[in-house]
């Protein structure tokens, strides 16, 4: 069973000088169906034959009808500029099916919640299908939008946002955060740090009354945001957070291991299981792939979540986990992009996505 599958791009269109929309259209819809804040991995060979993976976040509603995503070039980006170079309406693409749970979604339409965002740059996509979603499936909750861009020319979906800001009139609140500015007041200038956050909080926005809030961008960012919601009072489960890339670890770097005892590996993979034998130095994932199972991953580099499994017995250690939440993990998940083995023998499940 291939986990890829076949869409068509129906537009492609520029959000910014750097950024693209790319609307899409499966052959079969329903395994497209998502919840906001999922992504699509894709698949795409180069021209030196390298196969690439690399997630967009859906930037749509569900259930409007629309699969989109925007990509933002990324300066010396394979896979960023060949989407915002070459990438054409009529063009098929291939992508896994929708994953990711950076919004766990509500299925109360009469609660009356306040919500948080805070978005740099690209990182406003997940969070666009979010807002929307909340905005027309809970009537009485309010958002506000805090998003951090270069310069008034860089913010993606700008024309969206302000349609969505008069569609939802007084419940969406947008807060942008200008690197360069010409004339706006200091506080809607600069970074977007913890003391920004600050000086938000002290003179914008009411952290108290919030419900949840969504954070989303570079890791450095997202860190100084989350510390200053805890220091205003919101706990963990209230923050949630989508990264969209951070630095590799390899094991070595965090795990002073002097063994390379062999290990028993057993896999299961769409039903079938398989007996390996492995070492602890090879990924859960690794070993996998090696051994000509299609494990689905992208970015192995234990954000994006792709590669997602159970333990069902033994031990593994996770070197990184940037995706998986903690009750996830206390269930025996792990990213096995990022899991060892520390036992002899150890049992993994990849589930259906
Ligand atoms: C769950 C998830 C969702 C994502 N959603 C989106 C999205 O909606 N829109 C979007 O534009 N991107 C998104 N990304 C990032 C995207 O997957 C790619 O990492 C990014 O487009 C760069 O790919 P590339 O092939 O162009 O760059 P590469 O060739 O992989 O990298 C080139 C250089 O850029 C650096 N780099 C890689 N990614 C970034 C980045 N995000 N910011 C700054 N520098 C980077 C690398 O370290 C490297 O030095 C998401 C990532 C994840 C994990
Ligand atoms: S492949 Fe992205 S977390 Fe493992």
């Amino acid at each position: 069973m291939s986990r890829f599958h076949e869409l068509l791009v129906t537009e492609v269109r520029k959000t910014t000088r750097d950024a693209s929309v790319v609307s899409l259209r499966a052959k079969d819809p329903a395994l497209f169906d998502f919840v906001a804040g999922q992504y699509l991995t894709f698949r795409h060979v180069d021209d030196t034959g390298e196969e690439l993976r690399r997630s967009y976040s859906l930037c749509a509603a569900p259930n409007g009808g629309t699969l989109q995503v925007g990509i933002k070039r990324v300066e010396g980006g394979v896979f960023s500029s060949w989407a915002n170079d070459s990438l054409r309406a009529g063009m098929t693409v291939e992508a896994m099916a929708p994953m990711g749970g950076f919004h766990q979604p509500f299925d109360d339409p009469s609660a009356a919640r306040s919500y948080l965002a805070f978005a740099v740059g690209s990182g406003i996509t997940p969070i666009l299908s979010i807002l929307s979603t909340l905005l027309r499936d809970e009537p009485n909750s309010r958002f506000t939008l805090v998003f951090a861009n270069r310069s008034i020319n860089t913010i993606m979906f700008r024309d969206e946002l302000e349609d969505l800001k008069n569609r939802f009139l007084g419940r969406l609140n947008i807060v942008h955060i200008l690197k360069t500015s010409g004339d706006d007041a200091e506080l809607f200038q600069g970074r977007l740090d913890r003391e920004k956050c600050e000086a938000l909080f002290a003179q914008w926005i009411d952290v108290a009354r919030a419900d949840r809030a969504y954070i989303c961008g570079p890791e450095p960012m997202m860190l100084d945001i989350a510390a200053a919601l805890r220091a205003h009072g919101l706990t963990e489960d209230q923050i949630r957070f989508e990264l969209f890339g951070a630095a590799p670890k390899t094991r070595r770097a965090v795990v002073q291991s002097t063994k390379n005892d062999g290990v028993q590996a057993t896999i299961t993979l769409d039903g079938a299981t398989t007996e390996i034998s492995t070492n602890r130095e090879t990924s859960i994932l690794d070993t996998a792939l090696t051994n000509g199972f299609d494990a689905p991953y992208a970015c192995k580099a234990g954000v994006c979540s792709t590669c997602k499994c159970k333990i069902t017995a033994g031990e593994v250690e996770m070197v990184a986990n940037h995706a998986l939440e903690d009750y996830e993990v206390a269930d025996g998940y792990v990213l096995s992009c990022q899991a060892f083995a520390i036992s002899e023998t150890v049992s993994v499940v990849y589930e259906d996505h």
